[in-house]
C-alpha cells in the first residue's frame, strides 16, 4: 500500500497516483491507472523519465557516479571479485560460498563444449561477416541444439551456466575460424578467463601461456560490463522474453541491440576513431570541434551517457587498469596519449561541460583489448560476453516478476486520419 501520493488534475479531473519509493530513496509516481480513468497516456520517447520495472539487481546514481551490483561497489568487485564471482552474484543475488564456486567452476568446464555440428554453421558465414552477427545468430542457434523446456530453477541454472560457457567458447571460435585457424577447444584446467585467451591465442606452432596480469585485466574488463540495469540491450532482452519468447532468442535479441555504434558498438568505434586521428595526425582541438557540430553527424565516441552525468566509474577503473597493465605488457600504445589528450581537451571545453558528457565505459576499454591482443572488430563480442549475466539475471528477473507484462508500450498517432481506399484504376499517375 502507498503512503505516499502525487496529484494529477487533467480535464478538471483530479487523480490521486501512488509514489513508489526505492530502497536509494528515488521515487516514481505509478501512472498505471492513468489511460483507464482519464484516457490519457505518458510520452517519453527514449523512456528518459520512465521505468519499467522494479529491480534488485543494479544500482546506478548517475549524477553521483554510482554503480553497484547487488548492493556491492563497482570499485570493490572490479579490485577484488573474479568475473565468475560476479556473474554469480548478479545471477544469484549473492555471494557464492567456496563450495558454491568450486561447484559452479566445475559446471562451467563441464558446459564449455560446443557441439561440433555448430562449426558447419561458422564455415558458412560470409568471410567478411561481423562476428556481432555471427554470435547473435548462433546464439539463438543454440535453442535448436538445446530444445529442452525451462520450467524450474534448476533448469534456469543450467541454461545460465549453459550460455556463460557456450557463449565464450563460441566467440573464441568464431574468431579463429575467421581467421581460417584450427580451433581450440576449451581446457579444464584454466580457469574461465584464461580459457578465452587461451582458445584466442593458442595455436599449434604457437603455443600461449596465460599471463596472470592479462587475466587479471580480462576479469576487470567483464566484470565492469557484466550489468547496466535498464540499457537498450538489456530492454531488447526483456521486451523479447516478455512475449514468453526462449532465453536464447532473447539473448541473441540483446546482442543485436548492444552491436549499434550508440551502445556497445562504441568501443570499436572509439578505437577507430582513435587510430584515424593519430593516422591523419588531425589535431585534438579540431576533433573536439568537429563532434560539437550540429551538421555533423560524427560524435565524439566512448563519450556521454543516457544516466551518467559525471565520470562514468566503469570507465575511471578502466583508464587505471590500461595504465597499469600497458606498462607491464611493455605496450607503448599512441593511441593511449592520443585518448588522454582528447579527454582533457574536452573536460574543459563549454560545450561537454555544460551538456555533462564524460568519458564512458567504452572510451579506454578499446586500449586495454588492444594491448591483450583482442581484433578490433571482436571489441563488441568481448563487451557482450561480460554483460551476458546481467541479460540472464533481468530476463530472470522480469519473466518472475508478477506484475510484468509483455512489453508493448502505446504511441500518439500523428498520421492521417480515416482515408478512403481508391483502386489502382482510379488513382491519378
Ligand atoms: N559527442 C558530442 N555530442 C554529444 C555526445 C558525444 N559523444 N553525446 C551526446 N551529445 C550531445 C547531443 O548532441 C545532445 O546535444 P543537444 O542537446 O544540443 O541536441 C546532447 O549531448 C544530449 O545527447 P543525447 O543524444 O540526447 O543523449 P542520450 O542520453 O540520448 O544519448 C549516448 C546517450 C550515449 C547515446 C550519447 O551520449 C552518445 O551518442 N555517445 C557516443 C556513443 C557512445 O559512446 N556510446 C556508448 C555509451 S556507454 C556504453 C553502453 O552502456 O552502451
Amino acid at each position: 500500500m502507498a503512503t505516499e501520493y502525487a496529484k494529477l488534475i487533467i480535464d478538471g479531473k483530479e487523480l490521486q497516483l501512488p509514489v513508489i519509493t526505492g530502497t536509494e530513496g528515488e521515487k516514481a509516481i505509478d501512472i498505471r491507472s492513468l489511460r483507464q480513468t482519464t484516457g490519457f497516456i505518458t510520452y517519453d520517447p527514449g523512456f528518459g523519465n520512465t521505468g519499467s520495472c522494479k529491480s534488485d539487481i543494479t544500482f546506478m546514481d548517475g549524477e553521483k557516479g554510482i554503480l553497484r551490483h547487488r548492493g556491492i561497489p563497482i570499485e570493490e568487485l572490479a579490485e577484488q571479485s573474479t568475473f565468475v564471482e560476479t556473474a554469480y552474484l548478479i545471477i544469484n543475488g549473492k555471494l557464492p560460498s567456496r563450495q558454491e564456486l568450486i561447484t559452479n567452476s566445475i559446471l562451467l568446464n563441464d558446459q564449455s563444449m560446443v557441439h561440433e555440428d555448430m562449426q558447419i554453421f561458422y564455415q558458412n558465414f560470409p568471410r567478411l561477416s561481423h562476428p556481432m552477427g555471427i554470435l547473435s545468430a548462433m546464439v539463438n542457434a543454440l535453442r535448436s541444439f538445446y530444445p529442452e523446456l525451462m520450467q524450474t530453477d534448476e533448469d534456469f541454472q543450467k541454461v545460465a551456466i549453459r550460455l556463460l560457457s557456450k557463449v565464450r567458447t563460441m566467440a573464441a571460435m568464431s574468431y579463429k575460424i575467421s581467421r581460417g585457424h584450427k580451433v581450440i577447444y576449451p581446457r579444464a584446467d584454466y580457469t574461465y578467463c584464461a580459457n578465452f585467451l587461451n582458445m584466442m591465442f593458442d595455436s599449434p606452432v604457437n603455443p600461449y601461456n596465460p599471463d596472470d596480469d592479462v587475466v587479471a585485466a580480462l576479469n576487470t574488463f567483464w566484470i565492469l560490463h557484466a550489468d547496466h540495469e535498464q540499457n537498450c540491450s538489456t530492454m531488447a532482452v526483456k521486451t523479447v522474453g516478455s512475449a514468453k519468447a526462449n532465453i536464447y532468442a532473447s539473448i541473441s535479441a540483446g546482442i543485436s541491440a548492444l552491436w549499434g555504434t550508440l551502445h556497445g558498438g562504441a568501443n570499436q568505434k572509439v578505437i577507430e576513431m582513435l587510430t584515424e586521428i593519430h593516422n591523419s595526425g588531425a589535431s585534438i582541438k579540431d576533433v573536439v570541434e568537429r563532434a560539437k557540430r550540429k551538421d555533423n553527424p560524427v560524435r565524439l565516441m566512448g563519450f556521454g551517457h543516457r544516466v551518467y552525468k559525471t565520470y562514468d566509474p566503469r570507465a575511471k577503473i578502466m583508464k587505471k587498469v590500461c595504465d597499469k597493465v600497458l606498462p607491464k605488457l611493455k605496450v607503448d600504445d599512441p593511441l593511449l596519449d592520443i585518448a588522454k589528450q582528447l579527454e582533457e581537451a574536452a573536460l574543459s571545453d563549454s560545450y561537454f561541460i555544460d551538456k555533462n558528457l564524460y568519458p564512458n565505459v567504452d572510451f579506454y576499454s578499446g586500449i586495454l583489448l588492444r594491448a591483450i591482443g583482442i581484433p578490433t572488430n571482436m571489441f563488441t563480442v568481448m563487451f557482450a560476453i561480460g554483460r551476458l549475466p546481467g541479460w540472464i539475471a533481468q530476463w530472470k528477473e522480469n519473466n518472475d516478476d508478477p506484475e510484468q507484462k509483455i512489453i508493448r508500450p502505446r504511441q500518439i498517432y500523428m498520421g492521417e486520419t480515416v482515408t478512403p481506399y481508391v483502386p489502382l484504376s482510379k488513382r491519378l499517375e
